[in-house]
């Protein structure tokens, strides 16, 4: 049965919590684990549907998964690895599910997955990805929807990312984790994420250096040296950026714990822009914006990591449809990332969209309306306009939004939002 949320106008949003795991960094990790023999500790998930469809793709795989209710763990077994083949139903569900090709490849000698579809954002190709195992040695073939690819053993190779792909670096990366030799992949993504993947797989007995920087070195070694690990997972930049834009939204006062500031600086940086108050404590963040304070217009262009995450998006934009002034907001990751945009004018939001840039005209308030999540990001935005919206805002497709946050309708009614979670008719 599907589910809608039923939001009224929220007072300021006052009070502390803490930020969970990254769904971006635990869903690599998962991935990773196949790499190993043996038995891997994963703390700090996120209890996310995303993080379910992995284990359920694992498993499928010969994998093994146990959530250890007792400290929010999750343990994944992978001593007996039964296929190197992805069910397209499985992969279907779960975009990231793709990143099981660069482990199967390297400790199966072969991999078939089902070739992603599209989204919500955009055609979400991998031709990165298939260059770079290419490069590694591997045969490439396209079949059936599904592409194949096969290399009795990887070699390392020199490998230049045309861009900066997240998914490209770490499916690469951990294909290269088991390939002869040395492997040097240059112009890759510099994400936090690709840190805690390179942690993880160091810990578990890879040698990978460099990550975090454009140019990544990895050193093959031999599977037998992959051992099970214990590894705990970065907290979410995305989900702190979430609630960092909701406290500026609704004038409101939150301490939130377990980020690491470094990993939002883009976001604290432009909310400081608009003027909002954003202080770097030792155990987190605190964003603060006075009741009648305004929000300045400002102008945000989407770049890879350190750049304004194109994850952070849609929710900024939440914020700068009520700010005074015009704002300009580019989005130049995906070519489809206005999704939010459609739905925000039906609440009162006066923008225009020119190819990647939406031109937005702040408006004194948004109005409450039914409006439809289409994917993760845009979701959030819209929970966030329906925060401080004048009137009740109901948004159906909430199932997009509970792929990447955990419970956001509890978490933000514990800071005092008015958000009820009900079945649609
Ligand atoms: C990861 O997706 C994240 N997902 C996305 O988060 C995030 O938006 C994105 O990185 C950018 O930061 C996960 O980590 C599971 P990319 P990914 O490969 O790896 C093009 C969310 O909301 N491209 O860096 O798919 C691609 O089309 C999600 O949590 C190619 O052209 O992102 C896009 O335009 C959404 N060929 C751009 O690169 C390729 O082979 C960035 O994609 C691969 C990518």
């Amino acid at each position: 049965m599907s589910e809608k949320f039923i939001i009224e106008p929220s007072e300021r949003l006052v009070g502390e919590l803490a930020i969970a795991g990254a769904k971006n960094a635990v869903l690599p990790v998962l991935a990773a684990a196949l790499l190993t023999r043996g038995t891997s500790f994963i703390q700090n998930v996120p209890h996310l549907s995303d993080v379910e469809s992995m284990c359920q793709l694992l498993e499928s795989l010969g994998a093994k998964s146990r959530w250890d209710v007792g400290n929010g763990d999750l343990a994944i077994d992978t001593q007996n690895l039964l296929t190197h083949e992805a069910s397209y139903e499985l992969v279907g569900k779960l975009r990231a599910s793709f990143l099981v090709m660069g482990p199967l490849l390297a400790c199966m000698g072969r991999a078939k997955v089902p070739l992603p579809g599209g989204c919500a954002i955009g055609t979400r190709p991998v031709d990165l990805h298939l260059k770079g195992f290419a490069a590694l040695g591997a045969d490439i073939d396209h079949s059936h929807g599904y592409v194949t690819v096969t290399a009795p053993k990887l070699r390392g190779a020199k490998i230049y990312l045309d861009f900066p792909s997240v998914g490209a670096t770490e499916n690469i990366m951990m294909a290269a984790a088991l390939a002869e030799g040395q492997t040097i992949l240059e112009n890759c993504a510099v994400e936090p994420e690709i840190v805690d993947l390179a942690n993880f797989l160091n810990s578990a007995g890879a040698q990978i250096r460099g990550a975090g920087t454009d140019t990544i070195k990895i050193t093959g070694v031999n599977q037998c040296q992959l051992k099970g690990t214990e590894h705990s997972v970065i907290p979410d930049r995305i989900e702190a950026g979430t609630f960092m834009v909701a406290a500026a939204l609704t004038r409101g006062d939150i301490l939130l714990n377990n980020v690491m500031a470094d990993h939002v600086k883009p976001v604290t940086a432009k909310l400081k822009e608009v003027g909002v108050q954003v202080d770097e404590l030792e155990t987190g963040i605190r964003v603060r914006h006075a009741h009648g304070q305004e929000v300045i217009s400002a102008d945000i262009k989407t770049l890879p990591y350190p750049g304004f995450p194109t994850d952070m998006q849609a929710q900024f934009m939440s914020l700068l449809a009520t700010a005074k002034g015009t704002s300009i907001v580019t989005e130049t990751v995906f070519e489809n990332r206005f999704m939010q945009v459609g739905e925000l004018k039906r609440m009162g939001a006066e923008i225009k969209i020119d190819s990647r840039s939406a031109v937005i005209e702040g408006v004194d308030n948004l109005a409450g309306a039914q409006v439809a999540a289409s994917d993760l990001r845009a979701g959030a935005a819209l929970v966030l306009a329906g925060l401080c919206a004048q009137g009740t805002t109901e948004i159906t497709g909430i199932h997009h939004i509970d792929r990447g946050y955990c419970r956001l309708d509890d978490k933000l009614n514990g800071l005092g939002a008015k958000i009820k979670r009900v079945e649609c008719e």
